[in-house]
């Protein structure tokens, strides 16, 4: 898929997911609650929306329609914006911007941003109980989004990256880190996407193969530009991971050896869709952008 063609296809696929987390918020995070406002703040405000293009590019690759989807795709992006806000809180990364703006803690107060980040963690579970899909694909979503997200999946993560700011880690247990912190949301992406669609179990196996690949490459390009790109192109502060003693491909194997990781493991999501025709291309795509990306 040229360039062009898929950088309309992404803008298309947000544009349905984000009109959707607008209508959800007013359902699940009505304004009179500061922890809704705190929750908004954080959520409406910018963000790439990959987890949630992943569900959206998966239902419609598997048949499904995206209509459906983009309910899974917003609730993703709910409990992602969480994960981020809990990642920014002093006991944790300690960072005080995040897309662009203050964090949820800077802004709100630890207190509130605690909360909101709560609230945004069961407005996604409503949101996939209440979806317009078929039951069986509720309680299939709702299955991989709390695996995904918790003690098998993203929180463990979270516990062994901090875990490895005191102890040093090999690259096998970086990339065990990786898997866990960031490419299990991203493996979500593509079971909502699947759920969403009721997609065979055969085409969701490749998907799941393709998106542990590109989680991998997500994080260890997240990596990357924490200590080579701009707090203005990141929205984000660069050099945390410095600061807090992180272990990261780059500690280990220097830039160069990183970037060469990433390609390697953006070679295997490629390989994982090599039985699939054309209608694969937005997801090829897609890995060749991520691994490539400058925020
Ligand atoms: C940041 O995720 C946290 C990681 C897992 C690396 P994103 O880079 O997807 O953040 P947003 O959603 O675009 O702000
Ligand atoms: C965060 O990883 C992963 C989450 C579960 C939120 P990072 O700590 O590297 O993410 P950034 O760099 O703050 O976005
Ligand atoms: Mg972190
Ligand atoms: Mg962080
Ligand atoms: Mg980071």
């Amino acid at each position: 898929m040229e360039q062009e063609r898929y950088q309309q296809q992404y803008k298309a696929f947000v544009q349905q997911a984000e009109q959707r987390l607008n209508e959800l918020c007013d359902v699940y995070l009505p304004v009179k609650a500061q922890i809704s406002q705190a929750a908004r703040y954080s959520l409406l405000g910018g963000g790439k929306r990959v987890r949630a293009v992943l569900v959206l590019a998966a239902c419609q690759l598997a048949g499904g329609d995206t209509a459906a989807a983009a309910d899974y795709a917003a609730a993703l992006e709910m409990l992602h914006c969480y994960s981020l806000i809990h990642d920014d809180m002093p006991c944790m990364d300690n960072d005080d911007y995040r897309r662009g703006r203050l964090s949820c803690h800077k802004q709100y107060g630890e207190a509130t941003a605690l909360l909101a980040a709560d609230a945004l963690v069961t407005a996604a579970f409503e949101a996939v109980a209440n979806a317009p899909t078929h039951p069986q694909s509720r309680v299939q979503a709702a299955a991989h989004l709390a695996k995904a997200a918790g003690a098998r999946g993203m929180l463990y993560g979270q516990e062994l990256d901090k875990h490895y700011e005191t102890v040093h880690a090999s690259e096998s247990e970086l990339l065990e880190l990786h898997a866990h912190k960031t490419g299990a949301l991203i493996i979500a992406g593509v079971d909502l996407g699947c759920d969403a669609a009721q997609a065979d179990d055969a085409l969701c196996t490749v998907l799941q193969h393709y998106a542990a690949e590109l989680g991998l490459v997500f994080q260890i390009v997240d990596d990357i530009l924490d200590v080579t790109a701009t707090t203005e192109e990141l929205g984000k502060p660069v050099g945390s991971d410095a600061e807090n003693d992180k272990t990261t491909f780059i500690t280990l194997y220097g830039l160069e050896g990183a970037r060469s990781l990433a390609k390697q493991h953006n070679d295997a999501a490629l390989a994982a869709l090599a039985d699939l025709g054309p209608e694969a291309d937005f997801l090829r795509e897609m890995a060749v952008e991520l691994l490539t990306r400058s925020k």
